[in-house]
């Protein structure tokens, strides 16, 4: 007899779902829910991507990281760290700590975050790749971590006032999807038509 639940939903098998929904994996985010609850919510998240913002929020994230490796990007008040996340490892990101995930072809990964209360915004934050200033600072109301989110960053990239330094000049474009990571001797990103 098929097992029936009331208010639970049955079980999903990871490995089935990620061949399933592999397709949905694109760049420039990846990103696709698993699970979308009304108190937190589950993404499995496909490379490559293809981020150049950082994200700020009031809610903690983690991460596993199932397939591959890959880089967060955190950005404090000493500057920038890559905080490589290899296969099988979990990471934990408080709130308000700007992160950049840098995700390669074939990586998978698990993010857990906090369902936003209503009227709570939270940044995607642009820097200048010349000068290193804040070239924009994107605060919102993030309707919907999949399509939103992604669209907001689209948004950015295509205007040409909000995406060009104020500092130096330089235009904050849209980046190519990631094609390698070298994590030795140290972390080095590198996009598709670089070497
Ligand atoms: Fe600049």
């Amino acid at each position: 007899m098929a097992l029936e639940l009331n208010t639970c939903r049955l079980p999903v098998n990871l490995a089935s779902w990620i061949a399933e929904n592999a397709a949905d994996f694109k760049p420039p985010v990846g990103n696709k829910y698993l699970y979308d609850g009304e108190d937190f919510f589950v993404m499995v998240i496909g490379g490559p991507n293809a981020r150049n913002d950082f994200h700020m929020t009031n809610s903690e994230e983690y991460f596993f990281q199932l397939k591959g490796d890959m880089v967060v990007i955190i950005r404090d008040d000493d500057g920038l760290k890559h905080v490589p996340i290899r296969e099988g490892e979990t990471f934990f990101i408080p709130s308000g700590v700007p992160h950049a995930p840098q995700r390669p072809p074939g990586t998978v990964g698990v993010v857990v975050e906090r369902r936003r209360p209503p009227g709570e915004t939270e940044h995607q934050q642009f820097y200048c790749p010349n000068c290193h200033e804040l070239v924009h600072d994107q605060e919102f109301d993030c309707e919907d971590i999949v399509d939103h989110f992604a669209s907001a960053m689209e948004a950015f990239w295509a205007d040409e006032a909000l995406s060009t330094c104020g500092s130096c000049g330089t235009r904050v474009g849209k980046p190519a999807p990631i094609k390698r990571i070298e994590f030795e001797p140290e972390v080095r990103i590198i996009r598709e038509g670089e070497e």
